[in-house]
């Protein structure tokens, strides 16, 4: 939340808040609206956190968590997702599965591929998804997705999609933040989060179904045509700092990016790799900027 200090009067809010309203939300949702349990509150933890807990306790699919705001946000890789009151779209999406936790392996992708239709039906024609879920404008992170999976290997399993999507940020969260990050504000998206959300949950309604009947086969050409780094020159980092140089070459049925390299074509999985373009003039040791 930004505050400021006005003269004699004392503060007021850098800019109106659109609190999120289940009403309003669920009205952009038309006959989806049926999909969700929609729950919105203040203040929690985390949303992924919270649902995990409450999936435990027998939540159904379906529950959408929003918080305004978050006090432990997490990324992927163990990192903290930042975000300000009324600056971010911060949710987590419980689905359940008749088929085995292997069977979930490219939901995150095609998560991401539900995210772009969205923002690009609010006019934001220039988002792209980097592998394996990140959605950038001009290589700029704008949003990301954390997807916990539990379950056994014969199913059921469930996965709680937690969202986190930057919507205005506030000076003080762009500068807690260490990677190049716009916000859908700036770029152009209209003032209203109950719409985003609604538009966002409209599309992974559709994107989860094929999914659950498919697997992420039939929304695969499509994640590729978003790919920001397909077919350029890339880098990939693995847990132990090893670096893999190649150009990206698409990505498999179940998610994983795949890497033409000099030994040949080689797979990776989203885990704890992570991804970034080969620069110009950049050797392969010492690269940094993951
Ligand atoms: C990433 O890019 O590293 C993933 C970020 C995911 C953040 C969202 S915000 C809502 C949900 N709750 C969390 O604690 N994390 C996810």
């Amino acid at each position: 939340m930004e505050l400021l200090r006005v003269r004699g009067q004392g503060y007021r809010l850098g800019a109106p808040i659109d609190w999120l309203d289940s009403t309003e939300i669920r009205r952009h949702l038309g006959q989806q609206a049926e999909t969700y349990e929609l729950r919105v509150v203040d203040i929690v933890e985390s949303t992924n956190t919270m649902l995990l807990e409450d999936s435990v306790g027998g939540a159904a699919s379906g529950v959408v968590l929003a918080a305004e705001l978050q006090t432990r946000g997490r990324g992927r890789r163990g990192r903290v997702w930042h975000s300000g009151l009324g600056g971010a779209l911060t949710f987590s999406v419980l689905w359940r599965f008749e088929q085995g936790a292997g069977f979930l392996a490219g939901l995150g992708l095609a998560v991401g591929v539900g995210l772009v239709r969205a923002v690009r039906s609010l006019g934001l024609e220039d988002i792209m998804l980097k592998w394996p879920n990140d959605l950038v404008i001009r290589h700029r992170k704008v949003a990301g997705t954390l997807v916990e999976i539990h379950g056994d290997v014969l199913g059921p399993s469930l996965a709680v999609v937690g969202v986190g999507m930057n919507f205005r940020l506030h000076a003080a969260t762009r500068e807690r933040v260490d990677q190049a990050v716009t916000d859908l504000v700036t770029e152009g998206a209209p003032h209203d989060r109950n719409r985003l959300l609604g538009e966002v949950l409209l599309q992974l309604a559709r994107v989860v179904e094929t999914f659950r009947a498919s697997g992420f086969g039939p929304l695969r050409s499509e994640w590729e045509s978003y790919h920001v780094y397909a077919g350029r020159r890339v880098v990939v980092r693995l847990p132990d700092g090893t670096l893999e140089e190649g150009t990206a070459a698409g990505v498999g049925e179940d998610g994983a990016l795949l890497l033409q390299t000099r030994s040949g074509l080689r797979r990776f999985h989203s885990g704890e790799v992570s991804l970034r373009a080969l620069g110009v003039g950049e050797r392969r040791r010492g690269a940094s900027g993951f």
